[in-house]
């Protein structure tokens, strides 16, 4: 008998071998899609509270966002309030009056998840506390809360790219031993080439730029806008993929230049086929889907951008592939993006500020043979496509689901 014992638990240790998750495996579980949410930044700036948290929760539901797949609201600088005598981390008191953990209890009962935000330096971007030294205590204080992301900005902390690595992997670990698994935003704004080794320092997803403000492009001065950020991830498809998201910053859908930081830096608006594009390439890139505008008064036409269905399984699909560039113009960008059941996304893309026509030929884009070729704003099917003669109006992104 006690031979068959022995046995049979080495038996079942091979078993949980077998089957035992490697690290990057679990890194992979904790963002296999791009995250999708809500964040407080771009309208809000640090001005927000719990009450404001608490309505964009109620509005996630009642508008159809989070049946349409966003699932996070994220709550960036401004929730701080110092430490305590012990040094935890506290929210300010005014703000967050009823705590932390009541408000992840709020969010979590609505099947939503909650995101908090620091910095790898002993202050924020907005000057509040950050948690450079205090990895580990904080790391457990946020699970205490029952976070599930942490946004992890860098203003504040030294430039070279080994001492950011360093910090994140600080970050990281003191997560991964915090007890809950908390999902990990890197941002330090694409300066050190985070693709590169974010994934590898624990980050499931990277910014790759400055941040956005709510316009269409850089004219002059600083302030990226919508076109400036697609063409910087333009080159970065090799490094995407289920666990490892190059993040373009938030959506700016539907904030048509409200007050906020979106709209400093030249952030004068967009018109809702500029929004449109963002919405299609932002999904074709497989960038996280973060909105920011004012939910509780979003109208239709936001309402539709946000929570086009056809455009988000591209942006969740299981293949994690981000788009490439196939063919470019003077005018033109066409992108394409293998889904994973065979069929295969594109979008031809009008940079310019006129109209175009534009003949697409698919064979020129590297897919062969014919398609069914479904418009994913319009609705409209075209059977046998190969060549589509298209009109593009200006900043307009079309955006086609072709079936083999
Ligand atoms: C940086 C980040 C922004 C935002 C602010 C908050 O600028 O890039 O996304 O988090 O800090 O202070």
């Amino acid at each position: 008998m006690k031979k068959i014992s022995a046995l049979t638990l080495v038996f079942i240790s091979l078993l949980q071998q077998v089957f035992a998750q490697t690290p990057e495996q679990d890194k992979v579980k904790l963002a296999p899609a791009p995250p999708m949410g809500w964040m407080t930044w771009n309208f809000f700036g640090f001005d927000f509270d719990e009450n404001d948290v608490k309505q964009m929760t109620d509005v996630m539901v009642s508008s159809g966002m989070a049946a349409a797949g966003y699932q996070y609201i994220f709550i960036d600088d401004g929730w701080q309030g110092g430490r305590d005598n012990r040094n935890n981390m506290i929210p300010d008191p005014k703000k967050f009056p009823s705590g932390m953990k009541a408000l992840a209890d709020y969010v979590h009962g609505k099947g939503l998840k909650l995101g908090i935000y620091s910095d790898a330096a002993p202050l924020t971007c907005g000057g509040f506390t950050g948690s450079l030294h205090f990895e580990k205590q904080d790391a457990k204080t946020f699970a205490s809360w029952d976070m599930d992301y942490l946004k992890y900005d860098y203003c504040g902390a030294p430039d070279d790219s080994s001492t950011a690595k360093k910090y994140y992997k600080t970050m990281a670990g003191a997560l991964a031993a915090s007890g809950r698994p908390i999902t990990l935003g890197i941002c330090e704004w694409g300066d050190r080439q985070p693709w590169f080794w974010a994934a590898g320092a624990g980050g499931s997803l990277w910014r790759i730029s400055a941040d956005i403000r709510d316009k269409w492009k850089r004219i002059t001065g600083p302030g990226l806008g919508i076109l400036d950020i697609i063409e910087i991830n333009k080159n970065l498809h090799p490094h995407a993929g289920p666990g490892r998201w190059n993040d373009m910053d938030m959506l700016v859908i539907g904030l048509y230049g409200a007050k906020g930081p979106s709209s400093y830096l030249g952030g004068v608006g967009c018109t809702d086929v500029e929004y449109q594009t963002q919405m299609s390439m932002w999904c074709m890139m497989a960038s996280p889907l973060i909105a920011s505008n004012d939910l509780r008064k979003m109208n239709e036409a936001t309402r539709n951008i946000l929570t086009n269905k056809g455009l988000i399984s591209i942006n969740q699909d299981a293949l994690g592939k981000q788009a490439v560039e196939k063919m470019r113009t003077e005018a033109i960008s066409v992108f394409v993006k293998p889904l994973a059941n065979g069929d295969f996304a594109v979008a031809v893309l009008n940079r310019s500020d006129s109209p175009q026509q534009f003949s697409l030929n698919l064979s020129s884009a590297g897919l062969a043979g014919e398609y069914t070729a479904v418009n994913l704003w319009s609705g409209e099917e075209r059977k046998k496509a190969g060549k589509m003669r298209l009109t593009v109006a200006a900043h307009e992104t079309l955006v086609y689901r072709l079936r083999p």
